[in-house]
C-alpha cells in the first residue's frame, strides 16, 4: 500500500510576509484597464480568492477604470462573469455578496484629468463608507505608452502621497511589458521615478508569484544536499524550457510588436535563470534577494558577432496538426502581417560568467504552438567517469538530472541510475519523483493572489526592481539590434505541434547534447 500523504497544514500566504514583520493593510485597489482581460481573468478572481481564504484585509475596495461606459452594477456583473469562469475556488453566495459591495467603476481614460478627478471623488466617497484609510494601490494594466501619462495624472490630481509623510500609502503596480526595448524601458522608468519613489513601484512578473518558482530558492537553500553540487564542478548544463501549446490567439496586435524574446525571455525566463543561478542570499529581505539576482544579470555574457547566429535561434510556427486539429501558421493568424518576421520561438545558449558557473551552458527555449504546455528547469549533472559501470561508450550511463517542474505537472524529480533486478548487472535510469498534488493537500494560490497580497503588505521581494529591468533589456537589446541589422525577411519555421525548428536541435547537438523530453 502506498503511504498516505501526511496531512499538511494549509499553507497560509500571510506567514511568508509576517516573517518579515509585514501584513496586508486595508486599501483601495484602482485597476486601470479595469474592463480588460487581465482584470476579468486574473485580478478580480485573485482578490476574491484572497477573500475566500480569509487573508484579504476587511476594509478594502476595488475601483475599476476604463474607457467603456459602465455602472458599478455592470462592473460587478463583469467581475462575476470572470469569477464564474476563472476563479480557483467556487463562488460562495455570502462571500460574493460581501465582495461585490466593495466593487466600483469609473468610466474614463487614465490620461484625462477630468476622469482622474472623477476617480478621486469616487475614492473619497467610498473609502470612508468601507473604512479604508486612504491607502491606495494603482494597478496599471495598460499599454506601456500609457504608463508615463497615467502616473503623471495621478500625481497632478494629488493621488500620490509622498513616502516621507506619515500617512496613507500610494503604491503603483506596473504590468509588463515595461517598454519595447532598452530606450523605452528607461524612458518609462524615468517617468515613473519622477513621480514615485522606487519603494512605491511594484513591477510585476507573474512568474515570480508561481508557487513552483518561489520553491526554487527553498529547494536550493533549505536542503543541504544540492548546494555543494550546484556549480561548474558537478553540473554539466542547465535547460530552461517554457513551452506553450496555445498560438498567438487574439493577441496579435501586441505580439507582432513583441515576439518570444521580448514577451518571455526578457522577463520570465531571465528571472528563472537568476533564481537557478544566484548565490545564496543571506536574508529573505527584498533588497537582498534583488541584489543577488542583479549579480547574475550582470554576469550574463553578452552574445555578440557570429555568436548571435550560432547561440540564438528564432523561428515561427507554420501550419500544422496540433493534437489532431489542423491549425494555421503564424502568418495566417488574425491580425498578423502576411510577411511577419516576428519570432514565436526562440532558443538560446547562455553563459553566466562567474566563478560558480564558469563554462556551464544554460540552454533556454520557449515557444508558442509547441506540442504541450510544459515548463521546467532541468539541471543535468556531469557524467560518471568511464570506469566500473560506465565503460561501454556505445551505451553510456545516463547522467543524473534534477527537474524542477514549474507547470502544469508541478513537482520535482531526480533521475538516478539503478541496477535492474536480476543476476546480471544491468543499469536503468529511474525517477525519484515529488508531485505537489500527491504531497500536499489544498490548492496552491494563483500567482496574482500571492503578488497582490505582497503589494498590500509592501513586500517587493517578488517584483522587478528598476535596475533589473534595465540590465535585462541591455542584454536583450544586443540581440534585437543584431537581428535588425541582419535584415532577414524570412525566419526558420517549425510546424505547429512540433518541438521547434531543426536549427535549435543543431545548436545543442553541436555541443554533444540534446533537448530534453518534457
Ligand atoms: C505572458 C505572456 O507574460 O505569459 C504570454 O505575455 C504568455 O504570451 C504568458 O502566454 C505565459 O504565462 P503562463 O503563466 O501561462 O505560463
Amino acid at each position: 500500500m502506498p503511504e498516505a500523504p501526511a496531512e499538511q497544514p494549509q499553507e497560509n500566504p500571510l506567514n511568508a510576509i509576517a516573517e518579515k514583520g509585514l501584513a496586508p493593510e486595508p486599501c483601495s485597489i484602482v485597476i486601470f484597464g479595469g474592463g480588460g482581460d487581465l482584470a476579468k481573468r486574473k485580478l478580480l478572481p485573485a482578490l476574491y480568492n484572497l477573500k475566500l481564504d480569509g487573508v484579504l484585509p476587511e476594509n478594502f475596495c476595488v475601483v475599476g477604470m476604463a474607457r467603456t461606459e459602465r455602472s458599478d452594477e455592470e462592473f460587478r456583473s463583469f467581475a462575476r462573469e470572470g469569477l464564474e469562469k476563472f476563479s480557483r475556488q467556487d463562488l460562495d453566495a455570502q462571500q460574493w455578496a460581501e465582495y461585490e459591495r466593495a466593487l466600483f467603476y469609473v468610466p474614463g481614460s487614465f490620461s484625462d484629468p477630468a476622469a482622474i478627478a472623477r476617480l478621486k471623488e469616487k475614492l473619497e466617497e467610498v473609502e470612508p463608507q468601507l473604512g479604508v484609510p486612504g491607502n491606495r494601490i494603482f494597478y496599471l494594466s495598460i499599454p506601456p505608452s500609457g504608463i508615463a501619462p497615467c502616473v503623471e495624472q495621478l500625481k497632478r490630481a494629488g493621488l500620490i502621497t509622498p513616502t516621507d509623510e506619515k500617512g496613507p500609502f500610494s503604491r503603483v503596480i506596473v504590468e509588463k511589458p515595461i517598454g519595447h526595448d532598452l530606450a523605452s524601458a528607461q524612458e518609462i522608468n524615468g517617468a515613473v521615478s519622477d513621480v514615485l519613489d522606487e519603494s512605491q513601484v511594484f513591477r510585476i512578473d507573474h512568474y515570480l508569484g508561481k508557487e513552483t518558482v518561489q520553491n526554487i530558492l527553498v529547494m536550493r537553500f533549505a536542503n543541504s544536499i544540492f548546494e555543494p553540487l550546484w556549480n561548474h564542478k558537478y553540473i554539466d548544463h542547465v535547460q530552461i524550457t517554457v513551452a506553450e501549446e496555445e498560438g498567438v490567439g487574439t493577441r496579435a496586435g501586441y505580439y507582432e510588436e513583441s515576439g518570444a524574446m521580448r514577451d518571455m525571455v526578457q522577463n520570465h525566463i531571465l528571472q528563472l535563470l537568476c533564481l537557478t543561478a544566484m548565490e545564496p542570499p543571506w536574508s529573505v529581505q527584498a533588497g537582498v534577494i534583488r541584489d543577488h539576482k542583479m549579480e547574475i544579470l550582470n554576469c550574463l555574457r553578452p552574445i555578440q558577432g557570429a555568436d548571435v547566429a550560432s547561440h540564438v535561434i528564432r523561428a515561427q510556427y507554420s501550419a500544422g496538426n496540433h493534437n489532431g486539429v489542423e491549425v494555421p501558421g503564424y502568418r495566417r493568424e488574425a491580425g498578423v502581417a502576411a510577411d511577419s518576421i516576428t519570432e514565436t520561438y526562440v532558443a538560446l545558449k547562455v553563459f553566466v560568467d562567474n566563478w560558480r558557473w564558469a563554462g556551464v551552458p544554460f540552454y533556454i527555449r520557449t515557444g508558442k504552438r509547441l506540442p504541450k504546455r510544459a515548463s521546467e528547469i532541468a539541471v543535468q549533472f556531469r557524467d560518471v567517469p568511464p570506469i566500473l559501470f560506465n565503460t561501454n561508450q556505445s551505451q553510456p550511463v545516463q547522467p543524473n538530472v534534477l527537474r524542477l517542474r514549474i507547470q502544469p505537472d508541478e513537482g520535482l524529480s531526480m533521475r538516478i541510475c539503478s541496477k535492474l533486478p536480476g543476476p546480471k548487472v544491468q543499469l536503468r535510469p529511474v525517477e525519484m519523483d515529488f508531485q505537489y498534488g500527491d504531497a500536499f493537500t489544498g490548492q496552491s494560490p494563483e500567482a496574482y493572489e500571492r503578488l497582490l497580497l505582497d503589494v498590500m503588505a509592501g513586500d517587493a521581494t517578488h517584483f522587478m526592481r528598476r535596475d533589473a529591468v534595465e540590465v535585462s533589456w541591455t542584454w536583450i537589446q544586443n540581440l534585437l539590434d543584431a537581428w535588425r541589422q541582419g535584415g532577414e525577411r524570412w525566419l526558420p519555421e517549425y510546424s505547429a505541434g512540433t518541438w521547434g525548428p531543426v536549427e535549435a536541435d543543431r545548436m545543442i547537438d553541436a555541443d554533444g547534447r540534446k533537448w530534453r523530453t518534457v
